[in-house]
C-alpha cells in the first residue's frame, strides 16, 4: 500500500523516521545510573566475547548492502580495535579469499537471500569462521544459516532501489560497533555522543527530507545529462557509492562515485565545465581535504553542487560559484544517514521527470537469486 505517495521508492525514503525509530525500539538504553549509556542486541549478547577476540572482521555484501557496511567500517574500526575487511561477495568467491575460524564474517543483506551473498556464507560457514547476519527478512536464508545476528527491522521494502533499509543497516551496524566496542573510560564519551545521536537521528532524518523541493529542483537542472561524478571520502566515501547506485539504476544516467582521495589519480582528467561534479564536504576530520579537492575542482571550472552543513556554504563555496546543499549535522559516524537521503531523493525524482520506472527499474530484481 503506497497511501498518499507515487510510487514505494518516494514512500520508503519519506518513512525513514519512522524505520529508524523501529530499527533502533529496544536497543538503545539511556539512564540507569549504574551502567549509563548503551546498546543491546539481543542475537549478539551470547557471541560478543567471541566476536572481541577474533583477528579480524569482514563485511560481506553485494550493492547497496555492501555500501551500507563501508559506511560503517570506519566507526567499527575505531571501537573495536580490531580490523576490518570489506569484500564483495562474488569477489570473494572469485578468489577463494582465505578465511580462517579466528575470524568474523559479518554478511549484510536486506532480503537474506542474495545468492552470492549466502554462497559466501556457505564458504565462511565450511571455513569455520563465526558468522553473523545483518538481515532485514526474518526467516530469509542468510538469517537461518548464519550463527547469530541481527535484524535491522526496517519493516518490507518493496521498491527495487533500496533506500530504507540502507540507512537501517547502517544504524544497525553502528549499534554493533558499539556493541563489540564495549565500554572503556577512555571512549566513554565518544560512544555517549554517538548514542545520543542515535536517538536524535530520525528528527534529523525528518529534518533533511525537507530538502525534497530543492531535490527536485536540482534534478530539472541535471535531468538531459550524460553523467555525473560524486566524490566523497572517510565516512562519506560509502555515500557518494550509494549516490551513484541509486541515480544509475533508477535515473538510467551513468554516474560514478569516486574516492575524493583519487582525485588526482586519474578522475580529474574528466572534469570540465559541463560534468555536473556532487562533492560530499560536510564537518568532519576529513573537511579540510575536502576543502582543497573543491578549490582544484573549481580551479578547473568544475560545475560544482556541493553538500556541506548547515551554514558552512561560505566555507565550500570558492567565489561562491557552487550550488549548496546545505544538511543537518550530527555525529561524524552517522553523518552517512544524513547525506544519503538528498541523493536518494535526486534519484527519485531524475527517474520521475525522465521517465523511467521508479519501482521496478529496467533489467533489475528485488532479490538476485542467481549468481
Ligand atoms: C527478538 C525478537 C523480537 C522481540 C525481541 C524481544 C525475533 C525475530 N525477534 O529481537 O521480536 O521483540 O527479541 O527481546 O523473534 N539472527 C541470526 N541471523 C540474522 C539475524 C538474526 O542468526 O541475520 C538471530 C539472532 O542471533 C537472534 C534471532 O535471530 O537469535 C533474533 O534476532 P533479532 O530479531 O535481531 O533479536 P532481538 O532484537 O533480540
Ligand atoms: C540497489 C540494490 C541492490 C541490492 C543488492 C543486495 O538499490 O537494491 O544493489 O542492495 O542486490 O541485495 P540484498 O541486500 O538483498 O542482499
Amino acid at each position: 500500500n503506497k497511501g498518499t505517495y507515487k510510487h514505494y521508492m518516494q514512500k520508503e525514503i519519506h518513512e525513514q523516521p519512522e524505520s529508524l525509530n523501529t530499527t533502533m525500539r529496544g536497543r538503545l538504553i539511556r539512564g540507569g545510573s549504574s551502567n549509563g549509556k548503551n546498546v543491546l542486541l539481543g542475537g549478539l549478547k551470547d557471541h560478543l566475547r567471541t566476536i572481541r577476540r577474533s583477528r579480524r572482521i569482514l563485511f560481506i555484501g553485494c550493492g547497496t548492502s555492501y555500501n551500507a557496511a563501508l559506511a560503517a567500517r570506519p566507526i567499527l574500526e575505531e571501537l573495536s580495535g580490531i580490523p576490518v575487511t570489506m569484500e564483495i561477495a562474488s569477489d570473494l568467491l572469485d578468489r577463494k579469499g582465505p578465511i580462517y575460524r579466528e575470524d568474523t564474517a559479518v554478511f549484510v543483506s536486506q532480503s537474506g537471500e542474495t545468492a552470492d551473498t549466502l554462497n559466501a556464507l556457505e564458504y565462511a560457514l565450511d571455513n569455520g569462521a563465526l558468522c553473523v547476519g545483518i538481515t532485514n527478512a526474518v526467516g530469509s536464508a542468510i538469517a537461518r544459516k548464519t550463527h547469530c545476528g541481527v535484524h535491522i527491522n526496517a519493516g518490507c521494502e518493496i521498491g527495487v532501489a533500496s533506500t530504507k533499509a540502507y540507512t537501517s543497516q547502517i544504524v544497525v551496524m553502528a549499534m554493533l560497533a558499539l556493541a563489540i566496542g564495549g565500554n572503556t573510560i577512555s571512549n566513554q564519551s565518544r560512544r555517549e555522543a554517538i548514542i545520543d545521536g542515535l536517538f536524535d537521528l530520525p528528527n534529523k532524518v525528518r529534518e533533511v527530507l525537507k530538502l525534497n523541493q530543492e531535490m527536485r529542483d536540482l534534478a530539472s537542472q541535471l535531468v538531459a545529462e550524460q553523467s555525473l561524478l560524486m566524490f566523497g571520502r572517510g565516512y562519506n566515501y560509502a555515500t557518494a557509492l550509494e549516490g551513484a547506485l541509486k541515480v544509475k539504476e533508477v535515473a538510467l544516467m551513468h554516474t560514478e562515485g569516486i574516492l575524493a582521495g583519487e582525485m588526482k589519480h586519474g578522475p580529474l582528467a574528466l572534469v570540465d565545465e559541463n560534468l555536473p561534479i556532487i562533492v560530499i564536504a560536510t564537518h568532519d576530520s576529513c573537511f579540510s581535504k575536502q576543502q582543497s579537492v573543491i578549490q582544484q575542482l573549481h580551479a578547473r571550472k568544475g560545475r560544482l553542487i556541493v553538500m556541506c552543513s548547515r551554514g558552512g556554504a561560505a566555507s565550500v563555496c570558492p567565489g561562491g560559484a557552487s550550488r549548496v546543499i546545505e544538511v543537518p549535522q550530527v555525529e561524524d559516524c552517522l553523518q552517512p544517514v544524513i547525506n544519503i537521503v538528498p541523493l536518494q531523493l535526486l534519484a527519485y525524482h531524475l527517474t520521475v521527470l525522465r521517465g523511467y520506472n521508479v519501482d521496478q527499474p529496467r533489467n533489475l530484481a528485488k532479490s538476485v537469486t542467481t549468481e
